[in-house]
């Protein structure tokens, strides 16, 4: 067990420095901001549309689907939607919504150079709440990834969650989400990453193989990645593709588990 969330007395493994849950103090503070923050509440259809079949699948996989307090890192938090849909779903869960600053223009997070609005959105969503902790600052690419510094040394997630991230990135963000997972992930701890992907160099669709053209015109170094080449990335990183799940819209929801001796879900 890697978190502590909402039970103080909660009990550690040996060797793994847990991730503590906000404080009272820090509770009443992100209420008060979440309650000022509200007018800057954003909205993504898509994550209203989708949060609901993504908490289905992840019910089914450790941590969600445990009952002990654990932690999830969340790439790319965007509006906040997800963070504060899974905390409800998942109380035993603390979780850790981040963003980017470099200003990635995707179809539903226009570009930006501050991430002040962008904090402010996600904390109208979901600050104040018991298992989620106040927002910061994350560049998947970084070879040293903020949280490192922020968590006593040796802290190790027990899930590290990305949506919509590795297709409208250039490449390297995916290499360094794999990367980070592989660092930060507890033994057996598991990467999530949901989105459109090739399935042996195929498209799955032929609405994906178009979206891919238009990404790749808007920016040449943005695509839909090969299910393949990330489970490649996962076992330069210490884990395997557990699963493949399908999702509505052609996507689908990527499982990697931290570990060897898994079969493969490519
Ligand atoms: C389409 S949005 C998805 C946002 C949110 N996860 C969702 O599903 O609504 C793409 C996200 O990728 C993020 N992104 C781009 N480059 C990144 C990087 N280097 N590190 C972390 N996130 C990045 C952007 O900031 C943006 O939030």
């Amino acid at each position: 067990m890697t978190a502590r969330a909402t039970t103080p007395t909660s009990s550690t493994n040996p060797g793994n420095t847990t991730v503590a849950s906000p404080t009272l103090f820090q509770r009443a503070v992100a209420l008060l901001a979440a309650f000022r923050a509200r007018p800057s509440m954003r909205t993504a259809p898509s994550a209203d549309r989708n949060k609901e079949p993504i908490a289905q699948v992840l019910a089914k996989y450790a941590p969600f689907s445990l009952s002990e307090c654990k932690s999830c890192l969340e790439i790319a938090s965007g509006t906040g939607q997800h963070v504060a849909f899974f905390a409800a779903r998942f109380s035993h869960v603390t979780f850790q919504p981040t963003e980017y600053a470099g200003g990635s223009a995707g179809p539903e997070s226009p570009a930006y150079g501050s991430l002040k609005p962008v904090f402010d959105s996600i904390v109208a969503h979901s600050g104040g709440m018991a298992n989620v902790l106040p927002p910061c600052e994350l560049d998947a690419a970084a070879t040293e990834w903020t949280v490192e510094n922020m968590q006593p040394p040796g802290t190790r997630w027990d899930a590290v969650y990305a949506c919509n991230v590795c297709h409208i990135s250039p490449f390297s963000v995916s290499e360094g989400l794999f990367a980070g997972a592989g660092r930060l992930l507890a033994p057996d701890g598991a990467l999530f990453i949901y989105g459109p992907f090739m399935v042996e160099g195929q498209h799955t669709a032929p609405s994906n193989e178009a979206f891919d053209q238009r990404l790749r015109e808007q920016n040449p170094s943005w695509g839909v990645r090969d299910t393949a080449t990330l489970a490649e990335l996962a076992a330069n990183h210490g884990m395997t593709m557990e699963a493949r799940e399908e999702m509505p819209a052609n996507n689908f929801v990527l499982v990697f588990r931290k570990g060897a001796g898994r079969g493969s879900a490519q």
